[in-house]
Protein backbone atom coordinates (compact mmCIF):
# COMPACT_ATOMS: atom_id res chain seq x y z
CA UNK A 1 0.00 0.00 0.00
CA UNK A 2 1.11 3.37 -0.84
CA UNK A 3 -0.25 6.36 0.64
CA UNK A 4 -0.53 10.31 0.03
CA UNK A 5 -1.33 12.67 2.05
CA UNK A 6 -4.27 16.26 1.15
CA UNK A 7 -2.82 18.60 3.66
CA UNK A 8 -5.28 20.64 4.48
CA UNK A 9 -4.49 21.31 8.15
CA UNK A 10 -7.20 19.93 10.19
CA UNK A 11 -9.33 18.95 7.28
CA UNK A 12 -5.90 16.92 6.14
CA UNK A 13 -6.50 13.22 4.99
CA UNK A 14 -4.85 10.35 3.54
CA UNK A 15 -5.17 8.57 0.15
CA UNK A 16 -4.49 4.90 0.47
CA UNK A 17 -3.32 3.03 -3.14
CA UNK A 18 -3.08 -0.91 -3.17
CA UNK A 19 -4.59 -4.52 -4.25
CA UNK A 20 -6.70 -5.59 -2.54
CA UNK A 21 -7.37 -2.85 -0.01
CA UNK A 22 -11.51 -3.38 0.00
CA UNK A 23 -10.58 -6.84 2.08
CA UNK A 24 -7.46 -5.84 3.98
CA UNK A 25 -8.09 -2.09 4.87
CA UNK A 26 -9.12 -1.51 8.76
CA UNK A 27 -12.17 0.50 7.75
CA UNK A 28 -14.00 0.54 10.94
CA UNK A 29 -11.00 1.77 12.67
CA UNK A 30 -11.89 5.31 10.67
CA UNK A 31 -15.38 5.39 11.76
CA UNK A 32 -16.35 7.87 14.65
CA UNK A 33 -19.66 6.89 15.40
CA UNK A 34 -21.64 4.29 15.44
CA UNK A 35 -23.10 4.26 12.57
CA UNK A 36 -22.11 4.15 8.87
CA UNK A 37 -24.80 4.08 5.79
CA UNK A 38 -22.83 2.76 2.26
CA UNK A 39 -23.95 4.33 -0.83
CA UNK A 40 -22.99 2.79 -4.50
CA UNK A 41 -25.65 1.51 -7.46
CA UNK A 42 -27.27 -0.99 -8.98
CA UNK A 43 -24.16 -1.96 -11.10
CA UNK A 44 -21.63 -1.88 -8.17
CA UNK A 45 -23.16 -3.12 -5.66
CA UNK A 46 -23.33 -6.94 -6.81
CA UNK A 47 -19.77 -6.94 -7.93
CA UNK A 48 -18.37 -5.19 -4.16
CA UNK A 49 -20.94 -4.26 -1.78
CA UNK A 50 -20.82 -7.65 0.15
CA UNK A 51 -17.19 -7.04 0.55
CA UNK A 52 -17.56 -3.71 2.45
CA UNK A 53 -20.56 -4.43 4.67
CA UNK A 54 -18.35 -6.75 7.18
CA UNK A 55 -16.07 -4.11 7.90
CA UNK A 56 -18.85 -2.53 9.52
CA UNK A 57 -20.55 -5.09 11.76
CA UNK A 58 -19.54 -3.36 14.62
CA UNK A 59 -21.63 -1.04 14.14
CA UNK A 60 -25.16 0.30 12.65
CA UNK A 61 -24.31 -0.44 9.41
CA UNK A 62 -27.18 0.22 6.20
CA UNK A 63 -26.74 0.48 2.76
CA UNK A 64 -28.68 2.14 0.11
CA UNK A 65 -28.23 1.17 -3.46
CA UNK A 66 -29.12 3.71 -6.02
CA UNK A 67 -29.68 3.40 -10.03
CA UNK A 68 -26.59 3.97 -12.10
CA UNK A 69 -25.79 6.79 -14.38
CA UNK A 70 -25.00 10.60 -14.57
CA UNK A 71 -28.67 11.38 -15.30
CA UNK A 72 -29.56 10.40 -11.31
CA UNK A 73 -26.95 12.72 -10.28
CA UNK A 74 -29.57 14.45 -9.22
CA UNK A 75 -31.38 16.88 -6.65
CA UNK A 76 -34.08 14.06 -6.34
CA UNK A 77 -31.82 11.14 -6.21
CA UNK A 78 -30.23 13.85 -3.37
CA UNK A 79 -33.54 13.66 -1.47
CA UNK A 80 -33.73 9.49 -1.87
CA UNK A 81 -30.27 9.23 0.47
CA UNK A 82 -31.70 11.92 3.26
CA UNK A 83 -35.19 9.90 2.96
CA UNK A 84 -32.88 6.95 3.74
CA UNK A 85 -30.79 8.39 6.07
CA UNK A 86 -33.59 9.66 7.82
CA UNK A 87 -35.67 6.10 8.09
CA UNK A 88 -32.53 4.75 9.51
CA UNK A 89 -32.29 7.83 11.73
CA UNK A 90 -28.47 8.32 11.32
CA UNK A 91 -27.55 11.52 13.34
CA UNK A 92 -24.63 13.74 13.40
CA UNK A 93 -22.06 11.52 13.96
CA UNK A 94 -22.85 8.91 10.86
CA UNK A 95 -20.70 8.29 8.68
CA UNK A 96 -21.24 7.80 5.11
CA UNK A 97 -19.31 5.44 2.11
CA UNK A 98 -19.48 5.95 -0.72
CA UNK A 99 -18.73 3.27 -3.07
CA UNK A 100 -18.44 3.32 -7.02
CA UNK A 101 -17.44 6.01 -9.59
CA UNK A 102 -17.40 10.02 -9.54
CA UNK A 103 -21.54 10.24 -9.83
CA UNK A 104 -21.75 8.11 -6.75
CA UNK A 105 -18.91 10.06 -5.18
CA UNK A 106 -19.67 13.63 -6.07
CA UNK A 107 -24.00 13.43 -4.67
CA UNK A 108 -22.83 11.15 -1.58
CA UNK A 109 -19.84 13.82 -0.65
CA UNK A 110 -22.99 16.13 -1.54
CA UNK A 111 -25.01 14.54 1.02
CA UNK A 112 -22.96 13.75 3.58
CA UNK A 113 -21.81 18.57 3.24
CA UNK A 114 -25.95 18.91 3.99
CA UNK A 115 -27.17 16.49 6.33
CA UNK A 116 -27.55 17.60 9.40
CA UNK A 117 -25.24 20.61 8.51
CA UNK A 118 -22.13 18.20 7.59
CA UNK A 119 -21.16 14.60 8.63
CA UNK A 120 -18.07 12.63 7.92
CA UNK A 121 -17.38 10.41 4.53
CA UNK A 122 -15.21 7.77 3.24
CA UNK A 123 -14.25 7.53 -0.76
CA UNK A 124 -13.56 4.69 -2.17
CA UNK A 125 -13.38 5.14 -5.65
CA UNK A 126 -14.66 2.21 -8.22
CA UNK A 127 -13.85 3.60 -11.66
CA UNK A 128 -10.42 5.15 -13.13
CA UNK A 129 -11.79 8.67 -13.11
CA UNK A 130 -12.61 8.38 -9.63
CA UNK A 131 -9.27 7.29 -8.52
CA UNK A 132 -7.04 9.98 -10.12
CA UNK A 133 -9.67 12.98 -9.61
CA UNK A 134 -12.68 13.31 -8.50
CA UNK A 135 -12.79 11.43 -5.02
CA UNK A 136 -9.73 13.77 -3.79
CA UNK A 137 -10.22 17.50 -3.14
CA UNK A 138 -13.96 17.70 -1.84
CA UNK A 139 -15.30 18.87 -4.60
CA UNK A 140 -19.28 17.42 -4.36
CA UNK A 141 -22.34 18.62 -6.87
CA UNK A 142 -25.24 17.47 -8.69
CA UNK A 143 -26.25 18.44 -12.14
CA UNK A 144 -29.31 20.89 -12.78
CA UNK A 145 -30.66 20.10 -16.31
CA UNK A 146 -29.15 23.68 -17.54
CA UNK A 147 -25.81 23.09 -15.84
CA UNK A 148 -23.72 20.33 -14.89
CA UNK A 149 -22.37 20.09 -10.99
CA UNK A 150 -24.39 23.31 -10.63
CA UNK A 151 -25.44 23.02 -6.92
CA UNK A 152 -22.89 21.37 -4.80
CA UNK A 153 -20.32 22.47 -1.71
CA UNK A 154 -16.63 21.69 -0.92
CA UNK A 155 -16.66 19.05 1.50
CA UNK A 156 -13.53 16.94 2.45
CA UNK A 157 -13.84 13.04 2.73
CA UNK A 158 -12.04 11.44 6.14
CA UNK A 159 -10.07 9.38 3.69
CA UNK A 160 -9.63 7.99 0.01
CA UNK A 161 -9.58 4.43 -0.05
CA UNK A 162 -8.50 3.20 -3.70
CA UNK A 163 -8.61 -0.37 -4.43
CA UNK A 164 -6.73 -0.99 -7.86
CA UNK A 165 -8.08 -4.34 -8.44
CA UNK A 166 -11.61 -3.08 -9.00
CA UNK A 167 -10.38 -1.75 -12.13
CA UNK A 168 -10.43 -5.11 -13.40
CA UNK A 169 -14.03 -5.25 -13.96
CA UNK A 170 -14.29 -1.59 -15.63
CA UNK A 171 -15.44 -1.49 -19.35
CA UNK A 172 -12.80 0.12 -21.14
CA UNK A 173 -14.66 2.39 -22.26
CA UNK A 174 -14.66 3.73 -19.04
CA UNK A 175 -10.99 3.22 -18.33
CA UNK A 176 -10.46 5.30 -21.05
CA UNK A 177 -12.54 7.89 -19.93
CA UNK A 178 -10.23 7.59 -16.93
CA UNK A 179 -7.45 8.52 -18.81
CA UNK A 180 -8.06 11.46 -20.11
CA UNK A 181 -8.00 12.92 -16.68
CA UNK A 182 -4.35 11.02 -16.41
CA UNK A 183 -3.26 12.92 -19.15
CA UNK A 184 -4.82 16.15 -18.08
CA UNK A 185 -1.68 16.14 -14.77
CA UNK A 186 1.06 15.68 -17.10
CA UNK A 187 -0.16 18.35 -19.85
CA UNK A 188 -0.96 20.89 -16.99
CA UNK A 189 1.80 20.70 -14.45
CA UNK A 190 3.95 17.41 -14.89
CA UNK A 191 5.77 17.38 -18.51
CA UNK A 192 8.09 14.35 -16.68
CA UNK A 193 4.58 12.31 -16.24
CA UNK A 194 3.43 13.18 -19.24
CA UNK A 195 6.53 11.71 -20.77
CA UNK A 196 6.16 8.91 -18.67
CA UNK A 197 2.62 8.02 -19.70
CA UNK A 198 3.52 8.45 -23.59
CA UNK A 199 6.40 5.52 -22.85
CA UNK A 200 4.20 3.46 -20.80
CA UNK A 201 0.89 4.01 -22.92
CA UNK A 202 1.02 0.11 -24.23
CA UNK A 203 1.32 -1.04 -20.64
CA UNK A 204 -1.52 1.30 -20.08
CA UNK A 205 -3.50 0.25 -22.66
CA UNK A 206 -3.47 -3.47 -21.72
CA UNK A 207 -4.16 -2.42 -17.95
CA UNK A 208 -0.84 -3.56 -16.85
CA UNK A 209 -1.31 -3.31 -13.15
CA UNK A 210 2.03 -1.96 -12.25
CA UNK A 211 2.24 0.68 -14.42
CA UNK A 212 -1.88 1.24 -13.84
CA UNK A 213 -1.44 1.64 -9.88
CA UNK A 214 1.83 3.86 -10.69
CA UNK A 215 -0.70 6.14 -12.98
CA UNK A 216 -2.76 6.57 -10.09
CA UNK A 217 -0.01 7.06 -7.56
CA UNK A 218 1.30 9.93 -9.55
CA UNK A 219 -2.17 11.55 -10.60
CA UNK A 220 -3.32 11.33 -7.24
CA UNK A 221 -0.03 13.14 -5.81
CA UNK A 222 -0.63 15.65 -8.16
CA UNK A 223 -3.96 16.26 -7.15
CA UNK A 224 -3.45 16.72 -3.65
CA UNK A 225 -1.20 19.23 -4.26
CA UNK A 226 -3.42 21.76 -6.44
CA UNK A 227 -6.06 21.32 -3.62
CA UNK A 228 -3.39 21.61 -1.04
CA UNK A 229 -2.38 24.91 -2.54
CA UNK A 230 -6.26 26.06 -3.07
CA UNK A 231 -8.79 24.48 -1.61
CA UNK A 232 -11.70 26.28 -3.03
CA UNK A 233 -10.53 27.11 -6.20
CA UNK A 234 -9.98 30.80 -5.89
CA UNK A 235 -6.65 30.36 -8.55
CA UNK A 236 -4.67 27.72 -9.62
CA UNK A 237 -7.08 25.07 -9.03
CA UNK A 238 -9.18 26.30 -12.07
CA UNK A 239 -6.20 24.87 -14.20
CA UNK A 240 -7.59 20.83 -13.09
CA UNK A 241 -10.35 22.46 -15.47
CA UNK A 242 -8.22 22.17 -18.73
CA UNK A 243 -11.10 20.81 -21.06
CA UNK A 244 -13.71 20.67 -19.25
CA UNK A 245 -15.35 24.52 -20.11
CA UNK A 246 -15.91 22.64 -23.67
CA UNK A 247 -16.06 19.44 -22.67
CA UNK A 248 -18.70 20.41 -20.19
CA UNK A 249 -20.70 22.24 -22.72
CA UNK A 250 -20.58 18.89 -24.54
CA UNK A 251 -22.15 17.21 -21.69
CA UNK A 252 -25.02 19.64 -21.13
CA UNK A 253 -26.13 19.57 -25.41
CA UNK A 254 -25.86 15.69 -25.44
CA UNK A 255 -28.03 15.65 -21.50
CA UNK A 256 -25.30 14.15 -20.29
CA UNK A 257 -26.09 10.41 -21.28
CA UNK A 258 -24.32 9.85 -24.39
CA UNK A 259 -21.26 11.00 -23.51
CA UNK A 260 -18.50 9.91 -20.96
CA UNK A 261 -17.31 12.94 -18.76
CA UNK A 262 -14.10 12.07 -19.68
CA UNK A 263 -15.14 11.47 -23.20
CA UNK A 264 -16.38 15.21 -23.26
CA UNK A 265 -12.98 16.25 -21.25
CA UNK A 266 -10.72 14.29 -23.76
CA UNK A 267 -11.77 16.24 -26.77
CA UNK A 268 -12.13 19.61 -24.95
CA UNK A 269 -8.74 19.03 -24.01
CA UNK A 270 -7.79 18.69 -28.08
CA UNK A 271 -9.89 21.87 -28.57
CA UNK A 272 -8.00 23.72 -25.55
CA UNK A 273 -4.23 22.91 -27.15
CA UNK A 274 -5.78 23.61 -30.95
CA UNK A 275 -6.31 26.84 -28.83
CA UNK A 276 -3.17 27.41 -27.24
CA UNK A 277 -1.42 26.32 -30.70
CA UNK A 278 -3.69 28.77 -32.73
CA UNK A 279 -2.45 31.96 -30.06
CA UNK A 280 1.55 30.52 -30.95
CA UNK A 281 1.77 29.49 -27.25
CA UNK A 282 2.68 26.07 -27.93
CA UNK A 283 3.93 23.47 -31.02
CA UNK A 284 1.30 21.92 -33.16
CA UNK A 285 2.90 18.57 -32.31
CA UNK A 286 1.60 18.65 -28.85
CA UNK A 287 -1.70 18.77 -30.58
CA UNK A 288 -1.19 16.21 -32.95
CA UNK A 289 0.99 14.07 -30.77
CA UNK A 290 -2.30 14.04 -27.90
CA UNK A 291 -4.99 13.49 -31.13
CA UNK A 292 -2.61 10.56 -31.60
CA UNK A 293 -2.75 8.80 -27.80
CA UNK A 294 -6.47 10.09 -27.65
CA UNK A 295 -7.30 8.33 -30.72
CA UNK A 296 -5.13 5.24 -29.26
CA UNK A 297 -7.39 5.03 -26.49
CA UNK A 298 -10.44 5.70 -28.60
CA UNK A 299 -11.25 8.78 -27.09
CA UNK A 300 -13.41 11.09 -29.14
CA UNK A 301 -11.47 13.47 -31.23
CA UNK A 302 -14.09 15.71 -32.78
CA UNK A 303 -17.43 17.44 -31.09
CA UNK A 304 -20.78 15.99 -31.38
CA UNK A 305 -22.33 15.37 -34.71
CA UNK A 306 -24.69 18.88 -35.10
CA UNK A 307 -22.99 21.11 -32.21
CA UNK A 308 -23.13 24.06 -33.65
CA UNK A 309 -19.77 27.29 -32.55
CA UNK A 310 -22.83 29.36 -31.04
CA UNK A 311 -24.01 26.47 -29.30
CA UNK A 312 -21.08 25.81 -27.52
CA UNK A 313 -20.69 29.76 -27.00
CA UNK A 314 -24.25 29.65 -25.48
CA UNK A 315 -23.71 26.66 -23.00
CA UNK A 316 -19.70 27.56 -21.89
CA UNK A 317 -21.35 31.41 -20.82
CA UNK A 318 -22.90 29.28 -17.68
CA UNK A 319 -19.47 28.18 -16.82
CA UNK A 320 -18.52 28.25 -13.24
CA UNK A 321 -15.18 30.08 -14.64
CA UNK A 322 -16.99 33.22 -15.88
CA UNK A 323 -16.00 36.25 -14.09
CA UNK A 324 -17.72 39.51 -14.95
CA UNK A 325 -19.38 38.42 -18.02
CA UNK A 326 -15.52 36.74 -19.40
CA UNK A 327 -14.83 33.34 -20.24
CA UNK A 328 -12.03 32.33 -18.64
CA UNK A 329 -10.92 29.55 -20.40
CA UNK A 330 -7.62 27.05 -19.63
CA UNK A 331 -5.05 27.35 -21.83
CA UNK A 332 -1.32 25.72 -22.01
CA UNK A 333 1.43 28.46 -22.24
CA UNK A 334 3.78 25.13 -22.79
CA UNK A 335 4.08 21.34 -21.81
CA UNK A 336 3.22 21.62 -18.10
CA UNK A 337 2.31 24.95 -17.79
CA UNK A 338 -1.43 25.82 -17.85
CA UNK A 339 -3.03 29.37 -17.50
CA UNK A 340 -6.71 30.21 -16.60
CA UNK A 341 -7.19 33.79 -18.74
CA UNK A 342 -9.50 35.62 -20.29
CA UNK A 343 -6.99 37.48 -22.20
CA UNK A 344 -6.95 35.99 -25.44
CA UNK A 345 -7.57 36.85 -28.93
CA UNK A 346 -11.73 35.70 -28.79
CA UNK A 347 -11.18 35.29 -32.59
CA UNK A 348 -9.39 32.09 -32.47
CA UNK A 349 -11.34 30.68 -29.54
CA UNK A 350 -14.16 30.88 -32.45
CA UNK A 351 -11.79 29.37 -35.28
CA UNK A 352 -10.90 26.67 -32.96
CA UNK A 353 -15.04 25.91 -32.32
CA UNK A 354 -15.55 26.07 -36.10
CA UNK A 355 -12.31 23.57 -36.95
CA UNK A 356 -14.14 21.45 -34.10
CA UNK A 357 -17.52 21.60 -35.69
CA UNK A 358 -16.31 21.45 -39.07
CA UNK A 359 -18.24 24.97 -39.94
P1 LIG B 1 -19.67 6.93 -13.09
O1 LIG B 1 -19.66 7.18 -11.66
O2 LIG B 1 -20.95 7.10 -13.82
O3 LIG B 1 -19.12 5.45 -13.34
C1 LIG B 1 -19.03 4.98 -14.65
C2 LIG B 1 -19.75 3.64 -14.85
O4 LIG B 1 -18.92 2.60 -14.36
C3 LIG B 1 -21.05 3.50 -14.11
O5 LIG B 1 -21.96 2.78 -14.88
C4 LIG B 1 -20.66 2.72 -12.87
O6 LIG B 1 -21.73 2.03 -12.30
C5 LIG B 1 -19.64 1.78 -13.43
N1 LIG B 1 -18.63 1.29 -12.52
C6 LIG B 1 -18.02 1.97 -11.53
N2 LIG B 1 -17.06 1.24 -11.00
C7 LIG B 1 -17.05 0.06 -11.64
C8 LIG B 1 -16.25 -1.09 -11.56
N3 LIG B 1 -15.21 -1.18 -10.73
N4 LIG B 1 -16.53 -2.12 -12.37
C9 LIG B 1 -17.55 -2.05 -13.28
N5 LIG B 1 -18.32 -0.96 -13.43
C10 LIG B 1 -18.06 0.08 -12.62
O7 LIG B 1 -18.61 7.85 -13.86
P2 LIG B 1 -17.16 8.39 -13.48
O8 LIG B 1 -16.47 8.54 -14.76
O9 LIG B 1 -16.53 7.59 -12.42
O10 LIG B 1 -17.44 9.82 -12.87
C11 LIG B 1 -18.00 10.85 -13.62
C12 LIG B 1 -18.53 11.89 -12.68
O11 LIG B 1 -17.50 12.42 -11.89
C13 LIG B 1 -19.18 13.06 -13.38
O12 LIG B 1 -20.42 13.33 -12.78
C14 LIG B 1 -18.22 14.21 -13.13
O13 LIG B 1 -18.86 15.45 -13.07
C15 LIG B 1 -17.63 13.81 -11.82
N6 LIG B 1 -16.32 14.40 -11.54
C16 LIG B 1 -16.14 15.03 -10.35
C17 LIG B 1 -14.92 15.55 -10.03
C18 LIG B 1 -14.70 16.17 -8.70
O14 LIG B 1 -13.64 16.76 -8.48
N7 LIG B 1 -15.61 16.03 -7.77
C19 LIG B 1 -13.85 15.44 -10.93
C20 LIG B 1 -14.07 14.79 -12.14
C21 LIG B 1 -15.31 14.26 -12.44
N1 LIG C 1 -11.76 18.01 -11.01
C1 LIG C 1 -11.51 19.38 -10.78
C2 LIG C 1 -11.22 19.70 -9.37
O1 LIG C 1 -11.23 18.86 -8.52
O2 LIG C 1 -10.99 20.83 -9.08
Amino acid sequence: MRTLQVALAERSYPIHIGAGLLDTFPLAEQVRGNQVMIVTNETIAPLYLERLTPHFSGCQCDTLVLPDGEAFKTLETLESIFDALMAKRHSRTTTLVALGGGVIGDMVGFAAACYQRGVDFIQVPTTLLAQVDSSVGGKTAVNHPRGKNMIGAFHQPRLVLIDTDVLASLPQRELAAGYAEVIKYGLIRDPDFYHWLETNNERLLSRDTEALSEAIYRSCDNKAQVVADDETEQGNRALLNLGHTFGHAIETATGYSKWLHGEAVAVGMLMAVNMSVRLGWVDAGLEAGLADVLAQWQLPVATPAGMTPDQFMDLMSLDKKVQNGQLRLVLLRQLGEAVVTADYDAGALRQTLEAFCGT
